[in-house]
């Protein structure tokens, strides 16, 4: 196997949605990969066997250590079943990667209910299973201190242009249940943490307009567009022993779009076009 590094390793970790549903590389998927390059075995969790299948394949063919489980995580069973297996392949539980997360669209007003409750199951209950049944996996088999990283967006701390009502509940809920995860678990040793994307391109809205992916990467300050790999290397710091000592916080990994206020930002576009 080429030599990555070790910073993950004799470390077991669990992605969520580790699979990517199109050509561009998913925030799962290339936090998958940057695990498993730094020695971690990792469990590939997703309900489509063919989205996981691209990322086991390119760990495999690094000569990493992964395998896939199919569940949805919106389900308590699965979940449960996801953190058995977990320890019966791998021995323990040290990281917990909870990706999985679907975009939604509209204000109170237009988004349908149907859509609110199924964006909030799967962005932000699947987090509540899989922690439920993890957590005590973890206290029982890990050694050197958990970690639990979770998946937000700055849209969870700001509205975005495009109103998209249920997904900002649902990323503003996993960004509060983090911190009261931190505190709860503080003294079962496990960290809990959450990182919160800006506006990179990645699977997720890897379909999107060039215009629009354009001003995405303009409204950073840095002004260079952001990819999974930046989540992903951000996470592999999160579950290292390197962070030991953080835990609670939400980490904005955003070109530094969070630190701007619109209005310096237009002007700098203004003065740009
Ligand atoms: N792309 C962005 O601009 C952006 C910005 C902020 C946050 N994010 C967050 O990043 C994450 C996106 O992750 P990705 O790029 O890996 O997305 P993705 O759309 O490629 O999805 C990854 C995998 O999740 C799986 N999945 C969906 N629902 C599932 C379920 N209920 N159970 C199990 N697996 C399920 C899919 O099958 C897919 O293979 C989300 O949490 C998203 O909110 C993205």
């Amino acid at each position: 196997m080429q030599e990555y590094g070790t910073r993950l390793a004799g470390k077991v970790a669990i992605v969520t949605g580790a699979g990517t549903r199109g050509e561009v590389v998913g925030t799962g998927q290339a936090t998958s990969i940057l695990y498993a390059r730094q020695g971690a075995k990792v469990l590939l969790v997703d309900l489509n066997q063919q989205n996981a299948e691209k990322t086991l394949a390119t760990i495999e063919k690094e000569g990493g250590t992964a395998s896939i489980f199919m569940a949805d995580v919106t389900q308590s069973d699965q979940c449960q079943a996801m953190a058995d297996e977990a320890v019966s392949r791998y021995g323990s539980i040290d990281i917990l990667s909870n990706n999985v997360g679907i975009g939604s669209t509209g204000t109170v007003l237009d988004a349908e209910e149907s859509e609110w409750d199924r964006v909030l199951d799967v962005n932000l209950k699947s987090m509540f299973l899989t922690s439920k049944f993890v957590i005590p996996r973890m206290i029982e088999t890990c050694t050197s201190g958990g970690s639990i990283i979770n998946i937000a967006s700055i849209d969870g701390m700001r509205a975005n242009w495009w109103p998209n009502i249920s997904y900002a509940a649902s990323k503003a809920g996993a960004i509060g249940m983090s911190r009261n995860m931190a505190v709860h678990h503080g003294r079962d040793n496990i960290r809990v943490n959450s990182i919160a994307p800006g506006h990179i391109f990645a699977s997720m809205v890897g379909d999107m307009p060039d215009e629009l992916r354009q001003l995405r990467q303009q409204a950073g300050p840095l002004g260079t567009e952001g990819t999974a790999w930046d989540i992903a290397w951000a996470s592999v710091f999160l579950a290292s022993d390197e962070a030991r000592w953080i835990s609670g916080v939400v980490l904005p990994v955003d070109a530094g779009l969070f630190a701007s206020t619109p209005l310096s930002m237009l002007r700098r576009i203004q003065d740009e076009a």
